[in-house]
């Protein structure tokens, strides 16, 4: 949407915010009041991508399987504003220091790992071999309580990225809502060393308000993605947990899980020689393949078999490869996906609920990516009165997990999980309620 010079700024974020935007004005004003601090007065362009929140379907997507996410009411926002040359300066409302300074090039340097500009160099790099960029000043405000959590499961970095991609794309008039641009998102944030899948950027994309994202992520032959928009039942929320437990390093044992299912695809080759993911035996009953697998392997010992893994940034050639388990855990859930999808077009509520837990123990047990507080909070939740079922969502290790719960029930839920959780753990978990929100967004310009 583009607006005239008198738009105010309620003007420019009532069609996305809609009856909550009075919450969000502040944090906008704060954020453009830094902005022109530190880049001084003019237009400045606004744009915004949702986390989002994964209703079933972990750790499938790398493996071109099903997933099911929302997008958040909370979001990633950036300020910008063209520049006359090839320079991007970055900063961010969260980290007090002056802009930082990178020109756009096909090879853009990272800064040191973990650092918060390296998932805006990802997609920088990225747009700048697909276009003619200009350069830009960029503001990027996300923090908590309308910016994403970092570090709990909701996918703030791919925000990042996508955010970063959104502003960058405008500038040359460059499409965003489309699957190409969040599959290309996907490669972006391969930069920061993890590899992920597609789900977040698609989430962050793709989604409408009010509605979850069925995702196929196997691409047709034409690239094309099969995406279904799935309301969610009005009898139910979906309550975001976070389990206060943060993981900031988790790429280490994420790639470990990517390298079991690459492993798990090698040695089926074997009986299925045209398969390149696991996706590909979904067909086949699972008591089939399990004879392929084997509990435990290594990098080091597939090397000597002939197997290479492909490039998996810090994997340990003689770290243990789960790979029965992990790959039991993704065929599962699979179809558990498709199963949700029958159970929620059904009306069926308790069916959902009971895949949802379903795929926390299968999380738990087979995928290892659980934790004591998460395992407490979904095993607490489900004894609790209208709740039809919990698990923990995004890549695990800590963070939140979700509960589907009876809109009646919501109240009585958080009380009795938060007392419960504080009595265990010193202290309260933080919880809201997922509003899905609409996908990533140039929000408009601000003439000041
Ligand atoms: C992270 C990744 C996603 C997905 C999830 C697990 O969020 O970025 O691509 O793999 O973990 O489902």
């Amino acid at each position: 949407m583009s607006l005239t010079s008198t738009a105010t700024l309620t003007d420019i974020l009532e069609p996305c915010y809609g009856p909550t935007v009075a919450q969000q004005i502040a944090r906008y004003e704060e954020a453009l009041t830094d902005f022109h601090a530190l880049y001084g007065s003019g237009p400045v362009q606004l744009f915004r991508a949702p986390g989002r929140v994964n209703v079933i379907g972990e750790h499938t997507d790398y493996n071109h399987g099903f997933v099911l996410p929302a997008a958040l009411d909370k979001d990633v926002v950036i300020l910008a504003r063209p520049r006359s040359d090839r320079t991007l300066r970055v900063a961010n409302v969260e980290d007090a220091y002056a802009p930082l300074e990178f020109e756009l090039a096909d090879e853009i340097a990272p800064a040191p790992r973990g650092h918060w500009s390296n998932y805006l160099r990802g997609p920088a790099q990225m747009l700048a071999r697909q276009a003619d960029l200009p350069g830009c000043d960029l503001l990027v405000a996300g923090a908590p309580p309308h910016g994403v959590p970092r570090s709990v499961g909701l996918s703030s970095s791919s925000a990042v990225v996508v955010a970063t991609a959104v502003t960058l794309a405008h500038q040359v008039g460059l499409p965003h809502a489309t699957a190409a641009f969040a599959q290309s998102c996907a490669d972006a944030e391969w930069y920061v060393g993890t590899r992920g899948g597609i789900m977040d950027h698609f989430a962050a994309l793709l989604t409408r308000r009010d509605h979850a994202l069925f995702l196929d992520c196997r691409a047709s032959p034409d690239g094309s993605y099969l995406t279904r928009h799935i309301p969610f039942p009005p009898s139910h929320r979906l309550l975001v947990v976070d389990s206060g437990v943060h993981h900031d390093n988790i790429r280490g044992e994420f790639n470990m899980r990517v390298a079991a299912c690459r492993a798990g695809v090698a040695l089926l080759q074997a009986a299925y020689p045209h398969i390149t993911h696991l996706r590909d035996v979904q067909d086949v009953p699972w008591l089939s393949l399990a004879p392929y697998l084997p509990e435990v392997t290594t990098a080091r010992q597939l090397t000597q078999t002939g197997i290479e893994l492909g490039d998996i940034p810090g994997l340990e050639p003689d770290a243990p490869l789960h790979v029965l388990r992990n790959c039991r855990h993704v065929w599962h859930e699979n179809a558990r996906v498709l199963q949700t999808l029958d159970a929620l077009a059904a009306g069926d509520t308790s069916a959902v609920g009971a895949l949802l837990t379903a795929a926390h123990l299968s999380a738990r047990d087979d995928y290892a990516i659980s934790t004591t507080e998460l395992d407490f909070l979904v095993n607490s939740a489900i004894s609790l009165p209208g709740v039809a079922g919990a698990r923990l969502t995004g890549a695990g290790w800590g963070g939140c997990m979700l509960i589907m719960v009876d809109a009646g029930a919501v109240e009585a839920v958080q009380a009795q999980l938060g007392a419960a959780y504080a009595a265990r753990f010193d202290h309260p978990p933080a919880m809201f309620i997922c509003q899905a929100a609409p996908g990533a967004a140039y929000l408009g310009t601000l003439n000041q």
